[in-house]
């Protein structure tokens, strides 16, 4: 455990997406490791983002993997639109989904990766039964459906948790966390036993550079 490296997952939502291909080529050339696309439908969220034409449009010049995560109802319905878009991996809601085995099996099926996550409020035990059969667990650390929230309490204990859950039922599993992840932030949270880290406003904002904001972040944990 002690080389571990935060890996982190540039949430385009709050991009310029007025020019969004050189913002997530800058966030590349900085070294993340993946690119997280924030996927709301203003019905499980409150909130409407983007669909597959973004994936789509970004794919050709991306060569790191796109994740989608889908705060969408019916999500089912949406899995082939995004994989034939260029999307590698979805991440689901087990709030959304209905049947979410059966969803996972779906996109086993296409041989994709496949993730879950649950809000703040929904407990562990909701994705326990689970976490032998996906590739990544995500943390939500704020409510879903909008960047610049702040880091919710409790999100450290349930990150510690997850950490543990995933080291006796799947090893393999990787832990990802999301929302509020920034200078004061990211160290503890990868203390804590996380993998990957989305990162929205705290590498898309105003007041500084992609690439410094990246580096800030990195410098940042112990
Ligand atoms: C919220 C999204 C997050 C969010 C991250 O529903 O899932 O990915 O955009 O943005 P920050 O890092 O600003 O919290
Ligand atoms: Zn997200």
């Amino acid at each position: 455990m002690n080389n571990r490296v935060p890996k982190l997952a540039p949430s385009i939502m709050t991009a310029d997406f007025a020019r969004l291909g050189q913002q997530v080529q800058e966030a590349i050339n900085a070294g993340v490791d993946r690119i997280h696309l924030d996927i709301m439908d203003g019905n499980f969220v409150p909130n409407l983002s983007f669909g597959p034409l973004v994936a789509q449009s970004l794919r050709p010049h991306c060569k790191i993997p796109l994740e989608a995560h889908l705060m969408i109802s019916n999500a089912d319905h949406y899995l082939e639109p995004f994989f034939e878009a260029g999307i590698d991996s979805v991440i689901l809601h087990v709030e959304a989904c209905p049947n979410i085995e059966k969803s996972i099996a779906k996109v086993r099926a296409k041989q994709k990766k496949v993730g879950v996550t649950l809000n703040p409020g929904t407990p562990l035990s909701a994705i326990e039964p689970l976490i032998a059969m996906v590739d990544l667990v995500l943390i939500m650390s704020v409510q879903p459906g909008f960047g610049g929230q702040a880091f919710l309490p409790g999100s450290i204990e349930k990150i510690q948790a997850a950490r543990l859950m995933i080291e006796r039922l799947n090893p393999h599993c990787e832990l990802e966390v999301d929302g509020g992840i920034n200078l004061q932030t990211l160290s503890s949270a990868f203390q804590a036993g996380a993998d990957i880290f989305v990162v929205g406003s705290s590498v898309y904002n105003k007041n500084a550079s992609v690439v410094e904001s990246i580096n800030q972040l990195m410098a940042s944990v112990q």
